[in-house]
Order: structure tokens, then C-alpha cells, then sequence
């Protein structure tokens, strides 16, 4: 369907047009005076100068030529030459009817489909997830699923960090503690024990114990050199020390993306392509693509252009080791091979600006990635505590992601029972559904690339802009349609009729610009945008609800139309909060 802006816009080119003045000026826009109009044209202005006539004169001319208008009910054409526009309610309705019979709420079905990664999520095997990457994975989910509902092929990957010196750090501490394990007997020909030797919790400690020691002593830090290298060789029970590691710290991850209602097709990691760089390096050194600089292999991507400084990208130290930069472009290239997407995006930490600027840089100029195919970095912001420094706990540590949902589930179950009474099952299950809507929105609802205050007070609010708000209006709209369900009305069987209300004509306008909205953030990969659409939908059905008695309208057309209204914006709204990640319970 086209968007409601394109009709409006065609409508109004034609009438310039039979003016006798070049369509083109017929640009129109919402109104920045919505206490005079809907939406506004400005072309007369342009033209002034273009046919040497009075602004005022040839936008009267226009608005003339609308007076028999499908789509207008007013256009009036004001000093100094500005053109005032009202939609007919007719228009509008009927595009609304329209849209509820679309597949996607008249959201068009992209030309050729693309195949999209989103590379999300980048915990670390060993270390516990902590509040920076709350960021990564619930803004990574919203991207991709806003790619698969626009008509995408989307695959999420985790790409953990599971390979390198934090894995030979690990592997040092626990033979430090348990030495007499197998996987350090180097005689050792059996089967290994199933089970790690260890826990996640245990490993939440081992692993910046091993990384304090390896900076204060040098010997400890040659070891675990050692035991990184042993493990990138294959040695079998590093190795196999290894998988176990793997085994506790996937589950647990599992189990945390999962309460986050996270899902990534592919768990990959750095470990994933390691069989793969010796290929890859042999055919960047046969075609010159690097060269050794300081003992290093680097690719240069330095450009004429650029006016920040751009170092090499190393893709060897000097010690022979591969790095973070190599085991990327080694994604890159198997994921042209598996998947040939047209396009990859990657969530990190915006502090990773320069990294993937250079990464990118080297996989293009080495021609591991297709020329065409888009390589996106979306670096964001710091999640910051009210004293505008990163997110704490209450004693000053790193704030782990598990307890930061744990809070929160807390506090949204607090306001469930203030505000009323539910068994404590049916409160639990709520308060989780609410608290995921209250972390996700007042995460997503901040563009991207900025920091933002992590406000549990604000977040979990059930007024605001708040994730639980948006709930609080979607479950508003249950119930309503519930109760006349229960009277014996067919709600299948509404029909839109014409807006008798302002405020029942701004929530249809605001409904009709659902394609529009998710065009545009599908396009600048902005979850925001979406956000900032159902907080103005849920305001202006509020607004439309206090004013209007739905249940106990006696005139049937009335209320049929009311329904069809209600019926379209829950499922607006389900659409948007099931794209952003989180869903809606049925009483809060
Ligand atoms: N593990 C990385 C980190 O903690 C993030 C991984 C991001 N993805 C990537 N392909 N580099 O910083």
C-alpha cells in the first residue's frame, strides 16, 4: 500500500499541476500548527520566484483546483502563501479498511529480499555477562527482527568471545588450583570427565583472578601465553578443558538471553573460523594484500580522504599470534561463503568506532567481502548510572546483567500489587512480562549511539514514556474489546466508519502512518523511531478513550467503527512491541 504522506502528496502535485505549475512544488508535510491544519504545503513560496507571481496568489490558484478533493476537506490558502490542509474522514477511513485487510498493515513487501547477519550479543565465555551487554543484545534483537518483519532474511550471531589469551588465562588458573586434573597430564589417553571441573559461578571468579595475576607476574603471564597457544594447536586436553568451559558457559548464557527473550540462530564465536585463518593469511600474503610492518602482518587502510588517524589493521603480531582483527575477517569471509548476505551488521560498544572502521576497510580492499555487500557498525552508547558515570551496583561494582533483571522484575512486581490485586502466580509471571517492556523501551527508546541514564524508578513507571505505559494502554484495549465481546458483539464483524472526534481523527492519522514509521526505521536501523511512534499512538488513544464512552455507545455504527478502530491499533501496537522485542500480558 503506499504510504499515507505519498497520496496526500500526489493528490496535492496533480492540483499544482492542473494550476499550470510544475508538480514538483506540490511537497507536503505534517503540520507545524496543528491548531490550524493536519498538513501543510509550502510550494507556493518556491514558486514565487520560479513564475514571478505572488506566493498567496498561486497557492489560491492551488487550493482552488482541490476544492472537489477525494483527499482533502480543506485546503485554504493563507498569507503569505502557505496552503492549510485537512484530510477528509472518508479518505482516511477508508485507507484504514484497507490497511486492516493487509498482510502488514499496508507495509509493502521489499522488491528482492536481502539475506542480513546481525552480529549481536558478543558475550565473553568465562565472564559474566554484565550490564554493557544489556545494550548489545536487546538492541541487536530489535534490528534484526525489524529486518525479518520487513521482509528479510535474518540470522542473529552471537559471536562470542570464546577463543585467545581469556581462554589460556582460564585454562592457567584452573590447573594453578587442579593440577592433578588429566586434561594437564600430558600421558593421559582416556576418556575426560564429562563435567567441568568447575562452575559458572567459579569461573565468574577464576577469570579476573587469572587476568590480576598475569599483569603483576610476568611468569604467570608466559603460562597462560602457553596454554593459549597449546589450545589454538589442538592440544587434546586443552582442548577438551575447553569444551567443558564452553558447555557451563553456553547453558548460562542461554538461560540469561533467554529471560531476555533473545535468540540468536547462530552461536557462533572467534573459536568458529580458526580453522580457517591459515587459508585466509596465505592468500592475503600471495596477493599482497598485507605486508610485514615491525614484525607484524597489517593490511593498510589508511585513506586519502580521511582526516582522523587511521592505523593498519594487524593481522598478525609479531609473535605469530592471531587477534581479535583476524578472527573478524575470518567471519567475514565464511560468512560470504555460507551465507552471501548482502548485508552485516554489528552491535558493539561505540568504543569499537575504530576497529571496525579498519576491519572493514581491510576485508574490502583484500576483497574477502563482495564490493556490494554492506558492512554496518552501529556503535552505542554507555548504559550510566543518575550520577552520570557507567551503571553500578549500590557498592560500586559492575552491575551484572542477571541481577540488573532480577531488579527489575522486583520493583515491576512492587507497582503491580500497588496498583491492584492479583494471586502472586499470575503477579509473577506479570511482573517479568512488564520488567523485560521496562528494560528493552528504556533502552531502545534512546537513539542508539547516545548514552543514557539507566532510571529504574522512570523505567518501570506505568505512566511516561515508559515500556510498561505502552502495556498499560495495549492491556487498556483488551479489556475494552473484552467487555463487548462478553455482551455478545462480534468483534470480527466491525466496520470502520468516519472519525466524528479530534482526537478520534489524530489517533487514525497516527495509525495510517504505521508503514511509513517502520520504512524509515528499517532504513536508519532505528529502533527508536518505533518507539517514539506507539508512545504518541498510546497517548493518542488515551486521549480518545478518556473522551469517548466505547462500551455503552447505544448507535451500532458508531461503536462498529470504534471496534475496527481498537481492533487496528492493538494490533499496531502488538506489532511494534513484538518487533522491539517484548510482548503484552493481559492485566497489569
Ligand atoms: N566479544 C566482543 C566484546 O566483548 C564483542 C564481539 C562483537 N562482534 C564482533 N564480530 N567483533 O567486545
Amino acid at each position: 500500500m503506499k504510504k499515507l504522506i505519498d497520496l496526500i502528496t500526489e493528490e496535492m502535485k496533480g492540483a499544482f499541476e492542473k494550476a499550470g505549475y510544475d508538480p514538483e512544488l506540490g511537497k507536503v508535510s505534517v503540520s507545524n500548527r496543528p491548531d490550524l491544519c493536519e498538513y501543510q504545503c509550502n510550494g507556493a513560496m518556491a514558486g514565487a520566484k520560479l513564475y514571478h507571481k505572488a506566493p498567496v496568489a498561486i497557492a489560491g490558484e492551488v487550493a482552488g483546483k482541490l476544492a472537489e478533493s477525494r483527499v482533502f476537506s480543506m485546503a485554504e490558502a493563507v498569507n503569505p502563501g502557505f496552503l492549510n490542509l485537512k484530510l477528509r474522514e472518508d479518505f482516511l477511513s477508508e485507507y484504514l479498511k484497507e490497511m486492516a485487510a493487509s498482510e502488514k498493515y499496508g507495509l509493502e513487501a521489499p522488491e528482492k529480499p536481502k539475506t542480513v547477519i546481525v552480529d549481536y550479543g558478543g558475550p565473553n565465555v568465562a565472564k559474566p555477562l554484565h550490564v554493557g551487554h544489556l545494550r548489545s543484545a536487546v538492541i541487536g534483537e530489535a534490528v534484526k527482527r525489524l529486518c525479518a518483519y520487513v521482509g528479510h532474511r535474518a540470522i542473529g550471531d552471537i559471536h562470542m568471545g570464546d577463543w585467545g589469551l581469556q581462554m589460556g588465562l582460564v585454562i592457567t588458573e584452573i590447573r594453578e588450583r587442579m593440577p592433578d586434573l588429566p586434561y594437564f597430564d600430558p600421558d593421559f589417553d582416556g576418556e575426560y570427565p564429562e563435567d567441568a571441573p568447575c562452575t559458572v559461578e567459579d569461573l565468574s571468579e577464576i577469570y579476573p583472578t587469572a587476568s590480576g595475576k598475569s599483569k603483576d607476574d610476568p611468569a604467570y603471564r608466559e603460562r597462560a601465553m602457553e596454554a593459549t597457544l597449546k589450545l589454538q594447536n589442538g592440544d587434546r586436553g586443552c582442548r577438551a578443558l575447553w569444551e567443558r568451559i564452553m558447555k557451563i558457559s553456553v547453558e548460562n548464557m542461554k538461560e540469561i538471553y533467554d529471560s531476555l527473550d533473545v535468540h540468536f540462530e547462530l552461536w557462533n564465536g572467534e573459536s568458529t573460523v580458526q580453522e580457517l585463518i591459515p587459508g585466509m593469511l596465505r592468500y592475503l600474503k600471495e596477493k599482497d594484500y598485507m605486508h610485514l610492518s615491525e614484525g607484524a602482518w597489517v593490511i593498510d587502510v589508511k585513506e586519502e580522504s580521511d582526516t582522523k588517524e587511521m592505523p593498519p589493521c594487524i593481522v598478525v603480531k609479531s609473535d605469530g599470534a592471531s587477534l581479535y582483527n583476524t578472527t573478524d575477517l575470518a567471519t567475514i569471509m565464511d560468512r560470504v561463503h555460507k551465507y552471501a548476505p548482502e548485508q552485516m551488521i554489528y552491535l558493539t560498544d561505540k568504543r569499537q568506532d575504530l576497529y571496525f572502521e579498519q576491519v572493514f576497510r581491510a576485508a574490502r580492499k583484500s576483497g574477502l567481502v563482495p564490493s556490494e555487500t554492506e558492512l554496518v557498525h552501529i556503535g552505542f552508547g554507555t548504559v550510566n548510572g543518575k550520577d552520570g558515570h557507567a551503571f553500578k551496583t549500590r557498592e560500586g561494582g559492575v552491575m551484572k546483567l542477571s541481577d540488573l533483571i532480577a531488579d527489575t522484575c522486583e520493583r515491576t512486581h512492587d507497582r503491580i500489587l500497588e496498583s491492584r490485586e492479583m494471586p502472586e502466580e499470575e503477579a509473577l509471571k506479570t511482573a517479568s512480562i512488564v520488567a523485560l517492556a521496562a528494560l528493552k523501551y528504556g533502552d531502545l527508546s534512546n537513539q542508539a549511539t547516545k548514552d543514557y541514564i539507566f532510571d529504574m524508578e522512570k523505567f518501570t513507571s506505568f505512566e511516561g514514556d515508559t515500556g510498561p505505559y505502552i502495556l498499560y494502554t495495549i492491556v487498556r484495549i483488551k479489556s475494552i474489546l473484552a467487555k463487548i465481546a462478553e455482551s455478545g458483539t462480534d468483534l470480527g464483524k466491525a466496520v470502520f466508519s468516519v472519525s466524528r472526534s479530534e482526537a478520534e481523527k489524530s489517533l487514525m492519522t497516527d495509525l495510517a502512518r504505521f508503514n511509513a514509521v517502520i520504512e524509515a526505521a528499517y532504513r536508519e536501523i532505528a529502533p527508536h523511531r518505533i518507539c517514539a511512534y506507539i508512545y504518541e499512538l498510546a497517548n493518542d488513544f488515551n486521549r480518545f478513550y478518556h473522551e469517548t464512552k466505547i462500551v455503552t455507545e447505544e448507535d451500532e455504527e458508531k461503536k462498529s467503527g470504534w471496534i475496527a478502530l481498537l481492533l487496528l491499533a492493538k494490533g499496531i501496537l502488538e506489532t511494534c512491541i513484538g518487533i522491539l522485542g517484548f510482548t503484552a500480558p493481559d492485566k497489569m
